[in-house]
C-alpha cells in the first residue's frame, strides 16, 4: 500500500517536471496578456502613468518566468530553465527601456521595443507549441 502511494507521489512529480507548464504558470501568463495590454493602451491614450503600470505588472510577472520547464523534444540539450531565466531578464530590461523611451518622448523606439518584447513571448511559444 505505502508502495503504491509513493510511486504515485513520484508519477505526478514527474509528470509535473516534464510537463509543459501548471496551472499557476497559466494565470502568469494571463496576466502578463493583461500587463502588455495596459502598455498598449498608454501609448493610444498617451499616458505615461499606463504604461509605467504595465511596465511594472510585466516585470513583476518575469520574475515568476525564470523558474519555467519547457519541453523540446527537438532540442534535447536545450536548457529550457536557462532559456526562460534569460528570457525574462532580457524582457525586463527590455520593458525598463521602453518605459525610458516612452518619457522621453520617443514613441517610435517605446513601440519598436514593445513590437520586440511581443516577438519574445511568441518565440518561447514557438518552442512550447510547436508551430
Ligand atoms: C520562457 C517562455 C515563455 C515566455 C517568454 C512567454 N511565455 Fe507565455 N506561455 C508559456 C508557456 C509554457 C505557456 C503555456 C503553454 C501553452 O499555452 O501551450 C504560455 C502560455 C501563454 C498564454 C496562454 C495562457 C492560456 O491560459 O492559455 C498567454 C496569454 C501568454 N502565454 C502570454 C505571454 C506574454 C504576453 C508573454 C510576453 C510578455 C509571454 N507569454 C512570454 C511560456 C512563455
Amino acid at each position: 500500500m505505502k508502495k503504491v502511494l509513493l510511486m504515485s507521489i513520484m508519477a505526478t512529480s514527474f509528470m509535473f517536471a516534464e510537463g509543459v507548464v501548471d496551472r499557476e504558470n497559466m494565470k502568469v501568463m494571463q496576466d502578463l496578456e493583461t500587463a502588455v495590454a495596459v502598455i498598449q493602451k498608454g501609448f493610444f491614450y498617451n499616458n505615461e502613468g499606463t504604461v509605467a503600470n504595465g511596465v511594472n505588472d510585466v516585470k513583476a510577472l518575469m520574475k515568476n518566468i525564470d523558474a519555467f520547464k519547457i519541453q523540446n523534444e527537438d532540442d534535447l540539450k536545450f536548457d529550457s530553465h536557462k532559456y526562460a531565466k534569460d528570457e525574462s531578464e532580457s524582457i525586463s530590461k527590455m520593458a525598463d527601456t521602453l518605459l525610458n523611451q516612452f518619457k522621453g518622448n520617443k514613441k517610435d523606439d517605446a513601440t519598436r521595443t514593445y513590437s520586440t518584447i511581443l516577438n519574445k513571448c511568441i518565440a518561447c511559444h514557438k518552442i512550447i507549441r510547436k508551430w
